[in-house]
Order: structure tokens, then C-alpha cells, then sequence
């Protein structure tokens, strides 16, 4: 740089560096590209403005002051552009480094409850026959829970030891079929609902009974429903949840608001290597007519059937579980297990 005498001369290397710079930064797409670009522009031994800047000292004495100004504007203006690079690049490599190729993280996925899972393939199955959801309050009136539905005045589940009561002739539900009587109150026929829901009995919590436990509800009503309808469209939802060769059978039973009563059975194979077996899964029947007229339904006119069960026992059944406890734990290391289902 001994050949550089004036400010001239100083100023065109200056932008000719500055020039250089511009190239070179931009250029340099690696970290190694941009420390090489360093090492020429501004590196301490060999850095083409480094050694500009022994060349400041060889000009006159007047010139200095705007020469060093210059070229510390530029330093500074290629110094970050250099360091910007830098910062670009090695974020870029650290990119690189992680393998597109490495399998990811798992996200955790939740899994749904059994019983959810049993109730979802009902209510889908019944929604394809035209059935509504209905829902009604678990707080329940004692007449909706009991009278309307036609229990006698001394019927043993209405004993203090079976139900739960709230004081001023309210009452936890005992089953859900006091929604049947809200919806015949509040709708005309036809109606075709399906009440899904928490119940509560006295129980005390063991490998079988629970004191608050599931129920799903179902009502049909219309002009001339018979109990051929009853068995075929009950016969039909067990194929569809149980397989199509499921067998299915009804027995006599008994609830006050039903006339005639019936159980219905299917024949499962849990695959426990029991083999095939009967399992009770529901209560149903026709409406009895007292409880037609209690909502103001004309008997002579309307007729309809019903049903009820507990999806908590059919999840049960369905996935081999043996304690009604699993159920409510919310033990992850058995939902987990559903979340394939
Ligand atoms: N409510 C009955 C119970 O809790 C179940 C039931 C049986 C409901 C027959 C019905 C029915 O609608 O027709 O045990």
C-alpha cells in the first residue's frame, strides 16, 4: 500500500474494498465462506483494509481526519455485514444438521374412554334409524324418576337404601328413562330419541357396582308400533354392533312402565377361550299405556316400545374387563389401550 500518497488514491481503494465486499458477503452462502471472506477483507494479518490502514499514516496531515472516517465508516459497514453473514449461515447449518431422515417425535395422543367409544357405535347406529339424542337433568323430580313412569307408591327401588334423595322431592335418577317422559311432554309423536346419561344408585363401589354409572335410553313412539318392531329393530342394532351372524334372544322381565317386558340376550364369543355365551345386554318392552296418558299421549292412538342399557357393562363385555373400577380410575396405562379403537 506504499503507493498510496493521497486522499484520492486512499479514497478508490477504499471503494474498491467496499466494492469487493459487496460481492464477497453476499456470496457467502457457508460459515467457511463467510470466515474466508473475513480473513480477506478485515483479517489482522493479511486483510486488504487492514492493510489500507497502514497507508493512512503516509497521507498529508490535513487529509487524515476525513480519511480515517472514511475508512472506519466502511470497517463498521463490512465488520456487520460479515457478522450478519455469520449469524445467517451458522443458523442455516445448525438446519442442516438435523437429519430430514431421524423419525420424529411422537406426538402423546389421548385415547377415548371404552365406555365413549361404546356409546359413539350406538348412538351412530340408532342416528341411521332416525333417533335423536335426548338429554335430561340428573337432578331429577321424584314424579319424572318414579310416578310418571308408573311405579307403584311402594316399589322396593324407590326404598331409601336403593336411591339417593335430595330433600324436597327431588332425587339423583335412578335410570335415565325419566328423559322418556320429558320427551313425550315436550314433543308430539312420532318421537325416536335415544337418552344417554349418568345415573346414581346406594351402591358401594366394588369389582361390579358403582354408585354413578351410565345408562343409554330409547324410545319409539308412533301410530301402530308393535312389538314385532321392538324385536327386529333391537335384533338389528345387536348384528350391527356385535357382527352380522350375532344371534340374539328375548326373555320375560318386568318394569312398571313397560307391557309386556323383555330382556334381550346376544350370543358373544369374548374370545377368552370360554367360547360362545348368552349375555343379557338390555331391558325393554312396549310403553305401558299409564305412562302414554301421564304425558298426555292418547293410548288408544299411540303406541310405542323401549329400552335400556348400560354401555359400561358392554364395554365390559366387549373388551374383557373385569373390574368396574378400571372404568373411573382415569389410569392412563389402561386407556391407553383404546386408542386404537
Ligand atoms: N330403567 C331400567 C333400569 O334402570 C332399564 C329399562 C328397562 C329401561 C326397560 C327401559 C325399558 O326403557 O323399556 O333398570
Amino acid at each position: 500500500m506504499s503507493d498510496i500518497t493521497t486522499l484520492d488514491q486512499f479514497n478508490a481503494e477504499l471503494q474498491r474494498i467496499q466494492a469487493r465486499a459487496d460481492v464477497l458477503v453476499p456470496a457467502a452462502t457457508t460459515t467457511e465462506a463467510v470466515e474466508a471472506a473475513r480473513v480477506e477483507l478485515v483479517g489482522r494479518t493479511s486483510g486488504v483494509l487492514t492493510a489500507l490502514s497502514t497507508a493512512l499514516g503516509a497521507l498529508p496531515k490535513e487529509d487524515r481526519r476525513e480519511a480515517g472516517q472514511r475508512f472506519n465508516a466502511v470497517r463498521v459497514a463490512i465488520e456487520s455485514a460479515l457478522d450478519a453473514a455469520r449469524v445467517t449461515q451458522s443458523a442455516a447449518a445448525s438446519v442442516k444438521l438435523a437429519d430430514p431422515t431421524m423419525p420424529g417425535r411422537a406426538a402423546w395422543r389421548g385415547s377415548r374412554h371404552p365406555v365413549s367409544i361404546v356409546f359413539d357405535e350406538i348412538e351412530a347406529i340408532f342416528r341411521e334409524l332416525g333417533f335423536t339424542v335426548a338429554l335430561g337433568p340428573e337432578a331429577e323430580h321424584e314424579w319424572y324418576n318414579f310416578g310418571a313412569l308408573n311405579f307403584p307408591a311402594d316399589h322396593p327401588a324407590m326404598d331409601m337404601h336403593d336411591t339417593l334423595y335430595l330433600g324436597e322431592g327431588r332425587l339423583l335418577r335412578t335410570h335415565t328413562s325419566p328423559v322418556q317422559i320429558r320427551t313425550m311432554q315436550a314433543y308430539a309423536p312420532p318421537i325416536r330419541i335415544l337418552a344417554p346419561g349418568n345415573v346414581y344408585r346406594r351402591d358401594f363401589f366394588d369389582a361390579t357396582h358403582a354408585p354413578v354409572f351410565s345408562q343409554l335410553e330409547g324410545l319409539a313412539i308412533d301410530e301402530g308400533i308393535s312389538f314385532a318392531d321392538l324385536k327386529a329393530t333391537l335384533a338389528l342394532f345387536a348384528r350391527r354392533f356385535y357382527g352380522t351372524s350375532t344371534k340374539t334372544r328375548f326373555g320375560p322381565s318386568y318394569f312398571p312402565f313397560t307391557e309386556p317386558s323383555a330382556q334381550m340376550e346376544v350370543e358373544v364369543d369374548l374370545d377368552d377361550g370360554r367360547g360362545p355365551r348368552w349375555l343379557e345386554i338390555m331391558g325393554c318392552g312396549l310403553v305401558h299405556p299409564a305412562v302414554l296418558e301421564s304425558c298426555g299421549i292418547d293410548s288408544e292412538r299411540y303406541s310405542g316400545w323401549a329400552f335400556g342399557m348400560g354401555p359400561g357393562r358392554i364395554a365390559m363385555s366387549r373388551y374383557g374387563i373385569n373390574d368396574i373400577r378400571l372404568l373411573y380410575d382415569s389410569d392412563v396405562r389402561f386407556l391407553e389401550q383404546f386408542s386404537a379403537c
